[in-house]
Formats: C-alpha cells, sequence, structure tokens
C-alpha cells in the first residue's frame, strides 16, 4: 500500500477508522483488521475505544515500527497542561510509548493556537509523538497555523466523501504538501446505496463503496480511514486499492450533488 510521505512519518493511504466501536467489538473489529493487513488505525481519546485499540495491537504481534496509530485531544482538552494530561491517558490506554500522530480533534471558538502548537511540538521533540497535526481546520485556520504559526502539521483530517465538495481545503493543504485524511470517506455507510456507485461498481464488479473509496484513493496526497467493523467490509476496503476507475466513472461522480456534510457539531467554528 501507498504511503504519504509527510513531516518525517510514511502515512499508510488507507486505515481503519473506529469511531462507535468499543470494548470488545473494537478490540476484535482492530485485530481482525490487523491480521488482514491494515497497518493505520484512527482513534481519538474522544471514542473511548483507546484502550481496546490498544490491546488489538498488543495482541497482533505486528511489529511497533510497521503500525502508524493516529489519536486526537478533544477540544475541551486543548489548554496545555490539559493536552499533556490528555496525550498521558491516551498513551497510558493505548499501552504505547509514543504514537505516530497526534491530532487536535476539533477547533474550539476560544482556543490559543500558538500555545497549543507549541506544546504539541513538545510532545514530538520529546519523541511521545513522531508528528503532529489537525482535525477539523477551515481554509482560515489552516493558513493561520502554516503561514503565522508555521506549525509543521502533517495532515488535516476532514470529512471528505463523493457527496462533500471539499476542493477549497484540498488545493490549499495540495500546494503545501499537507496531506488530506478523509474521514467518513463512505459518507457514514451511505455511499454503499448510491445509484450512481453502484452501477460504476457494476461495470467494475466491484461495491459501491469500494467505488466511493478508490475515488479518494486516486486523489494525490488524500487518506483514507473507513470504518468497518466486519472483516468482510474490511477486505473489501483493502481490495478497493485494486479497483481501476475510468475518466467516466469519474465524469459521474463529479456531477453527484456535492453539498452534504453529516459531522457538523454545534462547538466548532463554521466552515466557510
Ligand atoms: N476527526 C474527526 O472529527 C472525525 C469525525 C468522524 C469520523 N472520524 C474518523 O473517520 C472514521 C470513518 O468515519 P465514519 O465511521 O464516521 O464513517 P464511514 O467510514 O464513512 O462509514 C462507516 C460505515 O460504513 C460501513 N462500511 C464500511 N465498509 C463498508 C463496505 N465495504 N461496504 C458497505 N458498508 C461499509 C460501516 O459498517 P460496519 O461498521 O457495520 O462494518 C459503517 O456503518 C471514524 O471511524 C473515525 O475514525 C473522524
Amino acid at each position: 500500500m501507498e504511503h504519504l510521505q509527510t513531516q518525517g512519518i510514511g502515512l499508510p493511504q488507507l486505515g481503519l477508522g473506529t469511531f462507535r466501536m468499543q470494548g470488545e467489538v473494537c478490540r476484535a473489529a482492530v485485530e481482525s483488521a490487523l491480521g488482514l493487513g491494515y497497518r493505520h488505525i484512527d482513534t481519538a481519546e474522544m471514542y473511548g475505544n483507546e484502550d481496546a485499540v490498544g490491546a488489538a495491537i498488543a495482541a497482533s504481534g505486528v511489529a511497533r515500527k510497521d503500525l502508524h496509530v493516529t489519536t486526537k485531544v478533544w477540544h475541551e482538552n486543548l489548554a496545555p497542561d490539559a493536552i499533556r494530561r490528555a496525550f498521558e491517558a491516551s498513551l497510558k490506554k493505548l499501552k504505547l510509548d509514543h504514537v505516530d500522530l497526534y491530532l487536535v480533534h476539533w477547533p474550539s471558538r476560544n482556543m490559543n493556537l500558538p500555545a497549543i502548537f507549541e506544546t504539541l511540538l513538545k510532545l514530538k521533540q520529546e519523541g511521545r509523538t513522531r508528528a503532529i497535526g489537525v482535525a477539523n481546520f477551515n481554509l482560515a485556520l489552516l493558513k493561520t497555523a502554516v503561514e503565522e504559526i508555521k506549525a509543521p502539521i502533517a495532515c488535516n483530517q476532514i470529512e471528505y466523501h463523493v457527496m462533500l465538495d471539499q476542493t477549497k481545503v484540498a488545493r490549499y493543504l495540495a500546494a503545501k504538501s499537507i496531506p488530506l485524511v478523509a474521514y467518513a470517506p463512505l459518507a457514514q455507510g451511505r455511499a454503499a446505496s448510491d445509484e450512481t456507485l453502484i452501477s460504476i461498481g457494476r461495470k467494475h464488479r466491484a461495491s459501491a463503496a469500494q467505488v466511493a473509496l478508490k475515488w479518494l484513493l486516486d486523489q494525490d496526497g488524500v487518506a483514507a480511514i473507513p470504518k468497518a467493523s466486519r472483516a468482510e467490509s474490511q477486505r473489501a476496503n483493502l481490495d478497493a486499492l485494486k479497483l481501476k476507475l475510468d475518466d467516466e466513472d469519474r465524469k459521474a461522480i463529479a456531477a453527484l450533488p456535492k453539498d452534504k456534510r453529516f459531522v457538523n457539531p454545534g462547538f466548532a467554528p463554521a466552515w466557510d
């Protein structure tokens, strides 16, 4: 699988999302994914599943150096001392001595961005996280982080799928060689029943979900982290990498309405 090179780390282009899986369900799903060859796991303190992710990693026998683990600090913990506490708690639950990527999960309206990045950078310098990054940053926030603060962010993790246009942010990230990590890449599962994707899939003996994923993964600098609890879906999502979409397919996907944002919590700053 291709790795996106960013800020000294190689980010496997396809990862496993773990939101809304906890306990034994999460442990089993992560263990299954690692067995199938996934080497990129996405979690967060807010998901309440870092302990289950950690247990699966420990049981997998996968060498730490071959594994990429992302976790995130919640928007209520963005003061420097709170970041520290949240980070230590995450590492402990994950049973790891470092993570590969530590992200600001959501911006908050009253956050102190320079202080946040100073704290994250210290964690990086201490070798506790190999790289730092952000999630849910709109264009204005990204520009502040990159151009004013000059924070070495390794990605912006945002909602991105066939039903949502992200051209503005994607162009900026590409110009700065910062990967876009697509979350909800299957539009929270809705892509699987989209008629246009189903008919494209029929042509290639693939599923609609596979078409949706490959459309993302064909884009330079884009990674995706579909969540799948079932082994069949995990395998299907890996197999999507082999799919070859053509210009006609891309044209049909481009014509889909792209105004569907499914994740938009009230606490976050506006998108545009
Ligand atoms: N940074 C953020 O603020 C943020 C926000 C949201 C999500 N995320 C991350 O992104 C990950 C993915 O997003 P998401 O979980 O919201 O949505 P998603 O990955 O777009 O969709 C997950 C849904 O798709 C189903 N699915 C997976 N593979 C499939 C396949 N091959 N065929 C048919 N259905 C399939 C899953 O079913 P089963 O589970 O039943 O297999 C699940 O119901 C999260 O888990 C989380 O790690 C980050």
